[in-house]
């Protein structure tokens, strides 16, 4: 077991390296669609587009080495905001995408500058994180909130059951394109299979609309991970001084825990459009990143869970999916087209995770975690995920979100126990 002081050493190596790839990976412009922008391609070679919620790990992650870059990455996730108030899964900043891949993309037409589907709305925590770094510029905390508050009514409006939790008409809304917690309602439309393209049209008939996917008949869940986002973005809001939204934050957690969390698997699950999918993936861990998660639960997902040799803990953090599954494979799966978050660790976990431990009190497995992410890190370098049980890197060789171990390793670090 690592120690806090060898934890602490994973932090000073990170920086510098962290700050190179985020400088390079760093592009601006002004583009054909619009206002100037300036964000990080997760990846310059495999994703050079803007995604939405690498964009906010990659602002947080920014947050620690230049929050002027953080604020800008940000601004121009909410300068693509479309009239009605929704924010896409990805943005196209300089130009239409290719012909040859409009058609696997949630788009409308071939020339919207951005998809009509969602990604795991952290905005405003992404934009609290950054203004707790930003004493420069204090205007920050509150001029992106009328912005924030049109997102948030575009997902209410369109995504919201009647308890509040949001719903998704795909899997790769959810981050997590291939997971298999929908491998069971999806079938042959799981992504990337050449069935996806059906799924897809069946959506893009419907103008990407929920309800009327819904009314359809077309798939559709209620995903541990995206209303964790929800409830953590309303955490965001009231950090930014916004009335109510505190309130909104618990109203999400209590549905959560009433309609997702499964009492004898002690985790939370995914709502198919048959009812609940009993598969432990790292969604279900998600919500270990909220402040307001009742301690009860907080416990039983660090215990029974992150915690658990053979399930969440190998000797890599954190696997995308438990290893008791038996769906997990720590490597590569699919040709040619991968099949992603089935087993591989990628770090948006670790930052979800790493909160969950340090509210527990378990600062010595937090800085644990945060110390053996470092050490990944500096060892294989910033690839998109790596094998759990052998640390292997693989995919995008220059992934922007890997950065944010700086941020846990900081995180980690500066927690203060009473
Ligand atoms: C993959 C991931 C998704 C991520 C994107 C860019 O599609 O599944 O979560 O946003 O790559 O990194």
């Amino acid at each position: 077991m690592r120690t806090a002081e060898s934890a602490g050493t994973g932090a000073g190596g990170l920086h510098d390296a962290a700050a190179r790839l985020l400088r390079s990976n760093w592009t601006e412009g002004h583009g054909p669609i619009g206002p100037p922008y300036g964000y990080t391609r997760p990846d310059p070679v495999k994703f050079p587009d803007q995604f939405l919620w690498d964009s906010c790990l990659c602002a947080v992650a920014w947050s620690r080495i230049d929050p002027a870059r953080a604020r800008r990455e940000l601004r121009t996730l909410l300068a693509a905001q479309r009239p009605d108030g929704h924010i896409g899964h990805t943005i196209f900043w300089r130009g239409p995408v290719r012909f040859s891949r409009a058609f696997g993309y949630n788009l409308l037409d071939r020339r919207d500058h951005s998809t009509a589907t969602i990604q795991p709305p952290l905005i405003a925590w992404a934009w609290a994180e950054v203004a707790d770094r930003s004493p420069d510029d204090p205007g920050f905390r509150r001029e992106g909130l009328p912005a924030l508050r049109r997102y948030h009514a575009w997902l209410e409006r369109e995504r919201a059951d009647a308890d509040g939790l949001l719903g998704i008409l795909q899997p790769d809304e959810s981050g997590l394109d291939a997971t298999p917690a929908y491998d069971a309602p999806l079938g042959w439309r799981a992504h990337p299979y050449p069935g996806f393209l059906a799924l897809l049209r069946f959506n893009r008939r419907r103008g990407f609309s929920y309800r009327h996917v819904v009314a359809d008949g077309g798939f559709h869940a209620i995903d541990p991970l995206v209303n964790t986002a929800w409830a953590l973005a309303w955490e965001g809001m009231a950090r930014l001084g916004e009335p109510g939204a505190a309130g909104r934050a618990a109203e999400v957690i209590d549905a959560m825990v009433l309609r997702l969390w499964h009492e004898e698997d002690g985790i939370f699950h995914p709502i198919g459009p048959e009812g609940r999918l009993r598969v432990s993936t790292w969604a279900g861990l998600a919500p270990l990143i909220l402040a307001g998660l009742p301690p009860r639960i907080t416990a039983r997902l660090v215990d029974e869970h992150v915690l658990r040799e053979g399930r969440y803990r190998l000797p890599f953090p954190v696997p995308s999916v438990s290893a008791e599954e038996a769906s997990f494979r720590p490597r590569d799966t699919g040709w040619p087209i991968r099949r992603y978050w089935r087993g591989p660790s990628w770090l948006f976990s670790t930052r979800f995770v790493l909160d969950g431990l340090l509210r527990d009190g378990r600062v010595v497995e937090a800085r644990d975690l945060a110390g053996r992410t470092a050490d990944l890190v500096l060892r294989e370098g910033f690839r998109e995920y790596y094998d759990p049980t052998t640390g292997a890197g693989m995919g995008g060789r220059a992934f922007s979100v890997s950065a944010i171990a700086l941020d846990c390793a900081l995180r980690a670090e500066g927690f203060v126990t009473d």
